[in-house]
C-alpha cells in the first residue's frame, strides 16, 4: 500500500505501545523544555526489559554514511544505541547526537562495546554523503543510516518511531520564541519525529530507552549497568 496508508495503518499500534513504555507519544518531536522531560526506569535491578518482552526492534536493510547496504545483522553482537531523526532538524537530533557523543567519551575503553546508530527519517534530503558529514560532526564512532523511503518506514515501524513531515512554520507554531530567525521559510520541510534513543542488547532486543533530554551520564552509566548485570558483548572479559 502507499507509504503514507501505511504509516497511517500503524500508528494505532506505535501509539500503544508508545503509551505503554511511556514516550509521551503526542509530544513527538515539539517539546524543548528538558525540564518536562522525565526519565522512566530509573531503578536497578528493573532497568533492563527481559529479552524479547518488548516488541521494538527487528531486522532491517539500510545505506551506512560509507554508502553500503547494511543490515541488521552488520550490528550484531555489540550494545546498539539507536536513534532517530534528520540532519536539518533545528534542535533535539544536535542535542541527542551531542549526548551520544559525551556519553561514549565518558565510557572511554567501553564505548567500543556500542554501535551508536543514526537513522534518517528524512530519506528524500539525507544521502549517505549527508550523513557521513552529519555524524562526524559530533562523534566519528557514529553511524549513520539512511536508504530508500520503504527501508526507512520499514526500520521506523520496526521501532515504533512516528515521523511525520511538517512545515517549518507549523513546527514553530506552538511556541515562536523557540524560532529563530536564521530558521528556513516557505516550502522548507521539518519532520517531526519521537526522540527517545534506544538502548538494545547484542541480540538487537529492547532493553531500555532514554527520552529526549537524559544526559550524557545517564547513557553510559545505563550502558555500563548493562555491561556489569547483562555481561559484555562476544564474551568479552572485564
Ligand atoms: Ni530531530
Amino acid at each position: 500500500m502507499p507509504l503514507r496508508l501505511h504509516i497511517r495503518s500503524t500508528l494505532l499500534i506505535i501509539a500503544a505501545t508508545a503509551a505503554l513504555l511511556g514516550l509521551g507519544f503526542s509530544t513527538l518531536h515539539l517539546l524543548k523544555d528538558r525540564g518536562t522531560q522525565t526519565a522512566v526506569n530509573t531503578g536497578a535491578a528493573d532497568r533492563f526489559a527481559p529479552p524479547g518482552t518488548v516488541p521494538i526492534g527487528g531486522p532491517f536493510t539500510l545505506v551506512n554514511h560509507e554508502g553500503r547496504t547494511v543490515t541488521d545483522e552488520d550490528f550484531a553482537g555489540k550494545y546498539l544505541l539507536v536513534f532517530f531523526g534528520f540532519t536539518n532538524c533545528p534542535d533535539v537530533c544536535p542535542t541527542t547526537l551531542n549526548d551520544i557523543a559525551v556519553a561514549l567519551d565518558m565510557l572511554g575503553a567501553d564505548a567500543k562495546t556500542v554501535w551508536p546508530l543514526f537513522i534518517s527519517i528524512d530519506p528524500e534530503r539525507d544521502t549517505p554523503d549527508l550523513m557521513a558529514e552529519y555524524v562526524a560532526a559530533f562523534d566519528p564512532r557514529i553511524i549513520g543510516l539512511t536508504g530508500s523511503a520503504e527501508q526507512i518506514a520499514t526500520v521506523a515501524e520496526a521501532y515504533r518511531i512516528f515521523y511525520e513531515k511538517t512545515s517549518v512554520d507549523a513546527y514553530f507554531e506552538s511556541d515562536p520564541t523557540q524560532r529563530d530567525t536564521s530558521e528556513p521559510k516557505g516550502d522548507e520541510y521539518f519532520v517531526s519525529h519521537q526522540g527517545q534513543t534506544y538502548l538494545m542488547s547484542p541480540d538487537n532486543d529492547y532493553l531500555t530507552h532514554f527520552n529526549f533530554g537524559a544526559s550524557a551520564d545517564e547513557m553510559a552509566s545505563t550502558i555500563r549497568l548493562a555491561l556489569s548485570t547483562l555481561g559484555r558483548p562476544d564474551g568479552e572479559e572485564k
